[in-house]
């Protein structure tokens, strides 16, 4: 088995997720500063040790994702962050995506960047520690977006970062996020994810990316967010699941990401999941809904580092707790 197969496997092993604390400079700097704690490298880089040492994290977590500046960062005891966490048995990740930017041609769309230089990059991301990557497209629904155009770009885009991380021996998350923004129905929601769904995976067998050695990081299928009709968690995991079902046998796992849900809406959404039998196991890469109990809890004091350990251990325990309901939920 390759190594890249080997490594997502492992980031999809069952009853345990990723934790996405990759938020980028400019956004962890106003999450903390929302939470009342100045915005400094220095207590980025204490809040991301604080959740990677949470004690027990590797009982739950397989991996975590980083982004750059942290990745250049080192605990306390000077360890660097990749080997430090290397230590605790959980992966290092790394975002290896600019940003989404207008899309030229495109008004109100957005295009993915960071394909410049990206093989460079990976290298250097390989040898410092990091097992996996990830790269976010985002695609936005009204009434007339997404165009078929943003759709494409977005999912060529996602093939070629795809293709340079397996070259570079790296696992890529690939993570194609269609926004709850909106007052749009969770059918349309499943409209748009599936054409998305299509137009990637068209992409990544043009560019012979080994399904068996990536992690599809896609949205829940859910109702915008500004529409009062909110679906129950079975109505969301059918409609999932169904979306996904056009993925082959061979991909190595899904991990959904969180997407602005509550912690306890999302954890609900992923139990019901279990219920589905599938060929590849769904699982978590949550952001906001593993870390913002952890911030809130410890918000910048240095007496409260426990707690906030504490608050994003129960999330992780939790959604931990969801996966390993796989194979007991199922149908007979
Ligand atoms: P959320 O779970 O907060 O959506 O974040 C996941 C992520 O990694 C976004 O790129």
């Amino acid at each position: 088995m390759s190594s890249c197969r080997q490594t997502a496997a492992r980031m999809v092993a069952p009853g345990k997720g990723i934790l996405a604390a990759d938020e980028s400079i400019g956004t962890m700097s106003s999450r903390l500063e929302k939470a009342g704690v100045e915005a400094t490298a220095e207590n980025r880089r204490i809040y991301r040790e604080l959740l990677s040492a949470t004690p027990g994290l590797a009982d739950g977590a397989s991996g975590i994702i980083f982004c750059d500046e942290t990745l250049g960062q080192t605990f306390g005891d000077g360890s660097p962050f990749a080997q430090a966490v290397h230590a605790l048995g959980i992966l290092p990740g790394i975002k290896v995506d600019t940003g989404a930017k207008p899309c030229p041609g495109l008004p109100g769309e957005t295009v993915t960047e960071g394909l410049d230089g990206l093989p460079g990059r990976l290298a250097h991301y390989a040898e410092v520690g990091a097992s996996f990557a990830k790269w976010r497209a985002v695609i936005t629904i009204t009434d007339e977006l997404p165009s078929a155009g943003a759709i494409r770009s977005n999912a060529n885009a996602l093939a070629r970062y795809a293709a340079a991380c397996q070259a570079a021996g790296i696992v890529p998350i690939v993570e194609p996020e269609v926004l709850m923004d909106g007052t749009h129905t969770i059918e349309r929601c499943a409209e748009v994810t599936a054409a998305v769904h299509a137009a990637v995976r068209e992409e990544l067998a043009l560019l012979n990316v080994d399904l068996a050695g990536i992690v599809l990081k896609p949205n829940m299928v859910v109702e915008g967010k500004d529409n009062p009709q909110v679906s129950t968690p079975e109505q969301v995991a059918e409609a999932t699941v169904e979306v996904l079902r056009t993925w082959p046998e061979d991909l190595a796992g899904v991990a959904f990401l969180s997407g602005g849900q509550s912690p306890e809406r999302a954890t609900a959404n992923l139990e019901a999941m279990q219920r589905h039998s599938t060929p590849w196991p769904l699982t978590f890469s949550f952001g906001r809904a593993l870390v913002d109990p952890a911030l809130a809890a410890w918000h910048g004091d240095p007496e409260l580092v426990t707690a906030g350990q504490d608050a994003l251990a129960e999330r992780v325990a939790a959604n931990a707790a969801a996966v390993r309901l796989r194979g007991e939920l199922q149908p007979a």
